[in-house]
C-alpha cells in the first residue's frame, strides 16, 4: 500500500500551475460520445476519474489516446449502452454517461453509481428530468433501464435543487433532443459553463449556462472539435490552504479569480493577501500565524463551495481563535475530522456544524484518507505538522489530484511516496 510521508512545518515558495478541473472533464468525457466523430480534450488532468471513465468509453466500444495532457476520444464505433457494475461503481461520476447513452443509442442499462461516501446520493433529479424528456425507466435489483420511448422531446424542466449532475446529464440528453428544453434552478458552476462550450462547439444549442435558467435547443448533428477544460478551483484552493498553513508565498498560475472568489475572501479573513499580478495568475501571502474564520457555510456555486470544506478546515485547524463551518450540501461530510483530530487539531462536530478551536501546534501522526477532498485536507494539515505524517488509502487523492506530491515538491514541501 502507497503512502505519503510529509515533514512538516516548511515554508513553501514558488509557482504551480494548475490542473485542468476534474469535474468538468469527467461530463464533458461523457458529452463527447455524442459527436460520433474524433474529439480532442486538451489541458485534460492524469487522475484516476480520468483512466475510470476511459475505461468506460473503451469498453462501449470508442478509441481513445491520452497524451501530452490532450485525450482523443473516437466514438464512432460505438457499439455498447450497458455499463457493468464494477465500473459504474468506482465512481459518481458514471452516471453521467447515463445521459449521453440515451442521447447516442436510445437506450441506456447501468447501476447506481460509487464515489465518495458523503452520505446518500441519490439520483432520482436525473432520472425525473430524463423522464420528462421522454426516456422509459425502470430501476430494479440496482440495475437502471432506460430506453427512449418516441423520440426524445424538449421541455420544461424545474429542478428541487441546483444539482451539479442532474443539470449536466440533461443538458447532455436535451442536446439531442427534438426541441427546446429549458432546466430552471440549474445548478450554476463554472464547470457547468465549461461544458455548455463544449456542447456548442460541437453542435448544440445550449444558452444561460452560469445563471440559473439554461435553455437547450437540441440537435440531430454533431461534428468533431477540440477543446480546452477550465482550471481545477478545488486544486487552487488546496495549493492557496497549503502556503496558507504554513506562512509562504506561492504564485498559482492559470487560476481566474472569479471562479473563486468565495475562496478568496475566507482566505483574506484569515489574514492571507490575494494579489492578481497578470490575468489567471495569483500571489498569495501568508501570515506567520492565521485567524479564524467566523462561519463557512457550503452552498451550491457561487457560494462556498463543499469540496473545499475540508480543505479549508484543515487551514483553521491552527488559526488564532474559533471557526464554524457549517455543511448544508451533504450528508456526512465530517469522516476527515477524526483524522485531523490525530494530528492534534480540537474540533468538535454536531450534526451538519463544525467547531474547531485553533490549536498552537499540530503534530505528526499516521492518518487514513477517508474521501477525495478528506485526503487533500490531511495533506494541508501535515505540511503544518510538527515532525512526520504519514497519509495511507491514496487512492482518494488520486481521483482527483495530478501528481501532488510532485507538485508541492517542487515548491519546496518536504513530501514523498513511498
Ligand atoms: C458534484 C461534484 C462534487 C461536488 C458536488 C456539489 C462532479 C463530478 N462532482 O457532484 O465534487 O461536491 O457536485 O457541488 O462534478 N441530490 C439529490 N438527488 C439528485 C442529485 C443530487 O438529492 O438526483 C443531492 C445530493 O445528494 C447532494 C446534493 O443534491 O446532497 C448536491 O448533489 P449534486 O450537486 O448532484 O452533486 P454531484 O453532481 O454528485
Amino acid at each position: 500500500m502507497q503512502k505519503l510521508i510529509i515533514e512538516g512545518v516548511h515554508q513553501l515558495e514558488g509557482e504551480i500551475k494548475i490542473q485542468g478541473a476534474k469535474n468538468s472533464v469527467l461530463p464533458i468525457l461523457a458529452a463527447s460520445l455524442l459527436c460520433g466523430e474524433k474529439c480532442v480534450v486538451g489541458n485534460c488532468p492524469k487522475i484516476l476519474d480520468v483512466d475510470i471513465s476511459l475505461k468506460i468509453i473503451e469498453y462501449l466500444g470508442c478509441k481513445t489516446k491520452f497524451a501530452d495532457s490532450k485525450l482523443t476520444i473516437d466514438s464512432s464505433n460505438l457499439s455498447k449502452n450497458e455499463i457493468p457494475e464494477s465500473l459504474m461503481r468506482k465512481m459518481r461520476s458514471s452516471i453521467i454517461f447515463l445521459g449521453a447513452l440515451i442521447a447516442r443509442t436510445g437506450r441506456a442499462k447501468l447501476t447506481l453509481p460509487g464515489g465518495c461516501e458523503l452520505g446518500p446520493r441519490p439520483i432520482d433529479m436525473h432520472l425525473e428530468g430524463l423522464r420528462q424528456l421522454g426516456v422509459k425507466i425502470t430501476e430494479s435489483h440496482g440495475i437502471i433501464e432506460c430506453s427512449v420511448m418516441k423520440k426524445l422531446k424538449g421541455c420544461n424542466i424545474v429542478l428541487s435543487f441546483p444539482s451539479v449532475g442532474a443539470t449536466e446529464n440533461l443538458m447532455i440528453t436535451a442536446s439531442a433532443c427534438e426541441g427546446k428544453t429549458t432546466i430552471s434552478n440549474a445548478a450554476r458552476e463554472p464547470e457547468i459553463v465549461d461544458l455548455a462550450a463544449f456542447l456548442n462547439k460541437m453542435g448544440a444549442n445550449v444558452s444561460g449556462a452560469g445563471s440559473s435558467t439554461i435553455t437547450i435547443e437540441g440537435t440531430k448533428k454533431f461534428y468533431t472539435i477540440e477543446h480546452s477544460i477550465i482550471p481545477d478551483r478545488i486544486a487552487a484552493i488546496t495549493y492557496m490552504a497549503a502556503a496558507a498553513v504554513t506562512g509562504s508565498k506561492l504564485t498559482l498560475r492559470e487560476i481566474p479569480r472569479e471562479i473563486i472568489n468565495s475562496a478568496i475572501s475566507i482566505f483574506e479573513e484569515s489574514g492571507c493577501a490575494i494579489k492578481e499580478y497578470e490575468k489567471n495568475v495569483l500571489n498569495i501571502i501568508s501570515p506567520e500565524r492565521l485567524q479564524s474564520v467566523k462561519t463557512v457555510r457550503t452552498m451550491p456555486y457561487p457560494g462556498f463551495p463543499t469540496d473545499a470544506q475540508a480543505i479549508i478546515m484543515a487551514m483553521t485547524t491552527m488559526s488564532f481563535g474559533t471557526s464554524v463551518f457549517v455543511e448544508t450540501i451533504f450528508e456526512s461530510r465530517f469522516k476527515h475530522v477524526s483524522e485531523l483530530m490525530r494530528l492534534g487539531a480540537d474540533i468538535k462536530v454536531e450534526g451538519k456544524v463544525a467547531i474547531v478551536e485553533g490549536v498552537k501546534r499540530l503534530s505528526g501522526a499516521n492518518v487514513t484518507a477517508t474521501d477525495l477532498r478528506g485526503s487533500a485536507a490531511l495533506v494541508v494539515a501535515a505540511l503544518a505538522a510538527e515532525g512526520e505524517t504519514a497519509i495511507s488509502n491514496l487512492t482518494h487523492l488520486d481521483r482527483g489530484y495530478e501528481d501532488i506530491e510532485k507538485i508541492l515538491k517542487s515548491v519546496k514541501a518536504k513530501i514523498k511516496r513511498v
